[in-house]
């Protein structure tokens, strides 16, 4: 088990926050699901053009077929189990000249960050996936040649571990990170190996 340590000082919501893939297959209360929508609309973005959209389904609705089916099998399988499932995606234009906006992908970011935080801090999941069907979810969702599609995100409520196939549970942990001076260089890059 990997305890997280940090190298210097910083607040234990850092930490804290992880990618559980154990959900109890309870809803969400749609003041919980606003909240996280809330803490996402706070992210800064160049020229605040906010490029981050969240095309949502909660498991109890008509919506949730369509989106679950994205996943590729190895999601669905834990998945199945959470309350609403995300598909991120942003403009690729500035929404006032429609001139390119070069950081949309990092906005967009920075704001499922803001989301993901604010989940673990209330106790819920939220975990980032690439693992689904890009070009089907353009299509079955609408969504226009202007927009990149970055990312999926499962939220639920944490369920047990043992709920999990027995594959995933030893994969059930928190994860560590390369050290700060992996990826910091004062004043030039540096290929580090
Ligand atoms: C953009 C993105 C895509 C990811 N795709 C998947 C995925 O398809 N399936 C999965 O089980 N986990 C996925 N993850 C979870 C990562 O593996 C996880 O965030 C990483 O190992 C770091 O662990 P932590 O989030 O628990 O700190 C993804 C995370 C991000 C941010």
């Amino acid at each position: 088990m990997v305890k997280r340590v940090a190298q210097y000082p910083i607040n234990e919501l850092f930490l804290n926050r992880w990618s559980p893939r154990a959900m109890s297959g309870e809803s969400i209360s749609d003041e919980q699901l606003m909240t996280l929508f809330e803490a996402a609309r706070w992210a800064p973005s160049s020229f605040n053009n906010q490029p981050w959209r969240f095309i949502y389904a909660k498991r109890t609705t008509q919506f949730w077929e369509a989106i679950f089916n994205l996943l590729v099998p190895f999601n669905q399988s834990w998945c199945k189990n959470a309350a609403v499932l995300v598909v991120v995606a942003s403009r690729n234009t500035f929404a006032w000249n429609d001139k390119p906006a070069r950081t949309h992908s990092f906005d967009t970011g920075s704001a499922w960050e803001n989301l993901a935080l604010q989940a673990s801090l209330m106790g819920l999941v939220a975990h980032g996936m690439e693992g689904f069907d890009y070009e089907k979810a353009r299509i079955e969702l609408k969504i226009p040649e202007n927009y990149t599609i970055e990312a999926m995100l499962a939220i639920g409520k944490p369920g047990k571990k043992e709920d999990l196939p027995k594959e995933l549970q030893e994969r059930e942990e928190k994860s560590d990170r390369n050290p700060v001076a992996s990826f910091i260089f004062e004043g030039m890059f540096k290929e580090v190996k």
